[in-house]
């Protein structure tokens, strides 16, 4: 059983797909994490981002036992990480090791950009989570005030809107709504009542 959950950045997907997978009983897999961890990799070496050699050797050699760093969760570090994210080397590199996470049984839960599309088409069931742009700034700007980061709002907005453009508008697998997915909106939804339609739809989906 393979479950996809896409969406922009800051829509509460990651948060979603955890308890998704508690729920179920499956393993989840954050693949933004992976993004993150080619390029906190490139700027703790102080190579340029734009090095694409460089973010494919990192890629390929990336350690999946360290994305449990907590500096990977820097907003930093997501900004970098949508723009290796760009270069199609590094996400071929990191393929296999998507794919063969989603293959466990008795199920796993993958979040993204690209899993309904490409990383997993053939996905049991697909959610594309959103939110408004303004109420995903809310919610990043309350989470990192709320771990003594130094930011404001105006700036974790035009962040949010800078990744989103990035991410939906490069030519390697963008971040897109599979055509089979389900949509589900978070604006006006606490994650509560988000985790319950998103259950929601997935049962229906697979029948349960
Ligand atoms: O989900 P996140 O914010 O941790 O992701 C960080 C960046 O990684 C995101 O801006 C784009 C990239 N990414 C991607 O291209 N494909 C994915 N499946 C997951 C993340």
């Amino acid at each position: 059983m393979i479950i996809a959950i896409d969406g922009p950045a800051a829509s509460g997907k990651g948060t979603l797909a955890r308890r998704i997978a508690g729920h179920f009983g499956y393993q989840c897999l954050d693949t933004g994490l992976l993004y993150r961890a080619v390029a906190h990799d490139m700027l703790s070496r102080n190579i340029s981002l734009e090095d694409t050699q460089a973010a494919e050797w990192a890629a390929r050699s990336l350690d999946p036992a360290r994305l449990d760093d907590p500096s990977l969760r820097l907003p930093g570090v997501g900004n970098a990480a949508s723009v290796v994210a760009r270069m199609p080397g590094v996400r071929a590199a990191l393929l296999d090791l998507q794919r063969n996470f989603a293959a466990q049984e008795p199920g796993a839960v993958l979040d993204g950009r690209d899993i309904g599309t490409v990383v997993c088409p053939e996905a049991d069931a697909k959610l594309f989570i959103t939110a408004a742009v303004e109420v995903r700034a809310r919610r990043r700007y309350d989470e990192l005030i709320g771990r003594g980061e130094p930011v404001t709002y105006e700036g974790v907005l035009d962040e949010i809107r800078r990744r989103d453009q990035r991410d939906a508008g490069r030519a390697e697998a963008p971040m897109a709504v599979a055509a089979d997915a389900m949509l589900l909106d978070t604006t006006n939804l606490a994650i509560e009542a988000a985790f319950d339609a998103a259950v929601g739809l997935i049962k229906r989906k697979i029948g349960q």
